[in-house]
């Protein structure tokens, strides 16, 4: 595993968003109501860009057909065979990031 910085945390705020690619991995950083949540960037119903869907609660919206993905546990409120997938962020310092396997 090897953690791969993402952002300084003293830039993060409500509504920010970030796009990251990182190997093979389209990652989107968010934070919502004063948390923060790593989700890949394609929707797992047909792959659709989610980084300009909206967020309501704590579900990220689907632009394209507009499946709501809960950002925590990437259940999904009309498909529950339909997981988005979740990242757990980590720190080191100022930086936040994650740890993906080094065989991405
Ligand atoms: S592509 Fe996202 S809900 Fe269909």
């Amino acid at each position: 595993m090897t953690f791969h910085r993402i952002v300084q945390t003293h830039h993060l705020y409500d509504g920010y968003r970030q796009v990251v690619r990182i190997g093979r991995y389209e990652l989107l950083l968010l934070q919502n109501e004063g948390d923060i949540a790593l989700v890949d960037n394609r929707c797992p119903h047909q792959g659709f860009p989610l980084d300009r869907g909206p967020v309501k609660g704590a579900r990220l919206i689907c632009p394209r057909h507009g499946f709501a993905f809960h950002l925590r546990n990437g259940d999904c409120l009309q498909a529950t065979s339909c997981k988005l997938a979740t990242f757990v962020v980590q720190y080191d310092g100022a930086w936040l990031g994650v740890e993906l396997p080094d065989y991405m």
